[in-house]
């Protein structure tokens, strides 16, 4: 179980990420941001007593550095795990000195994650622990919507979507807008949108878009550890074309829970703010020494986990 894992461990792995970019913001560099995270990452992970197996590396979308499928991580003695990093989701954001961006890094045990290999996109629908057991995408979107409504005692105006900012979601925060439902944009880092989402007294009732299906498993650690519930299907960067077309109406394809991206009820996930976010704080410089901020959250034997260290 991972509960023997030590947490002050898994802090300084995404700490050291996100100190490690601090000269960089505003650089426009995105891969001296993203290498510098990765090094940093690698290194402070040999000093975890762990024996971990990455199977989400992030970066495949494009030619960034990044972590390996099934590069062998820690000190390869302690616990067997499976791994998913994103040493930044949000590298654009700290390129172009924008808050939003984190260092996130998720265990779950040996052979329990899934590797959504060269499919690079999955459409994503994220909601609490109220509506959890209760949204479908084989439904149309406005149906979850109304439901996710029902199990917050709101009314459907009064629910918040979170929209990642991209022209193939422009339709669907029209068609949502015009009905009334608020829709919160933000322009990179769906990782911390969906963790967001599934956080008690959140303000934020649904995520709904098409981002990276890496993140899609790393934010499931979150959503497990939360109650929430996040359903996936899978999109080529061909077929993102048919989302535009309906964007309320279901589509014909398998569908992922929680559960098919982390199979397991036994997960932690340690977050690190890069810079300001809903999360976590931004990395800052107080007398000359580099202070961060970071969330772990977990679901544990001994019981559910959230910590701010
Ligand atoms: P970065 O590459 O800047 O880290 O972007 C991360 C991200 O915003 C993810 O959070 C999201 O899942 C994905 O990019 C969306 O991909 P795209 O930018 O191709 O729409």
């Amino acid at each position: 179980m991972l509960d023997s894992l030590e947490l002050e461990e898994i802090r300084r792995v995404t700490s050291a990420a996100a100190e490690s970019v601090i000269d960089l913001h505003g650089s426009l560099n995105k891969n001296e941001i993203d290498l510098a995270a990765i090094t940093a990452m690698r290194k402070a992970l040999i000093d975890m007593h762990v024996h971990g197996t990455v199977i989400i590396g992030e970066g495949q979308k494009d030619s960034a550095p990044m972590f390996m499928h099934g590069e062998k991580v820690g000190n390869l003695k302690g616990l067997e795990v499976d791994i998913a990093v994103d040493p930044i989701d949000g590298t654009t954001l700290v390129a172009k000195g924008k808050p939003g961006a984190v260092s996130v890094i998720a265990f779950s045990p040996k052979n329990t994650m899934f590797n959504p290999e060269d499919n690079f996109y999955m459409l994503k629908l994220v909601t609490g622990y109220e509506a959890a057991d209760k949204i479908s995408l084989a439904r149309p979107l406005l149906e979850n919507l109304h439901v996710i409504a029902e199990a917050k005692s709101k009314k459907l105006q009064e629910l918040v979507v979170a929209i990642l900012r991209r022209p193939r979601h422009e339709k669907l925060a029209l068609e949502l807008q015009a009905l009334g439902i608020r829709v919160r944009f933000f322009d990179d880092g769906d990782v911390t949108a969906a963790i967001a989402t599934c956080l008690p007294d959140s303000h934020v009732d649904a995520m709904i878009g098409i981002g990276g299906s890496p993140e899609a498993v790393i934010s499931a650690a979150g959503i497990i550890a939360l109650g929430g519930s996040i359903h996936c299907q899978i999109f080529s960067k061909r077929d993102i074309e048919l989302f535009t077309i309906d964007p309320l109406q279901p589509l014909d394809r398998p569908i992922l829970t929680k559960y098919d991206l982390i199979h397991s009820n036994n997960v932690l996930i340690s977050i690190t703010g890069v810079s300001e976010n809903e999360l976590v704080k931004g990395v800052e410089v107080h007398d000359g020494r580099m202070v961060s901020d970071t969330l772990i959250i977990g679901r544990l034997a001994k019981g559910p986990l959230l910590l701010h260290i």
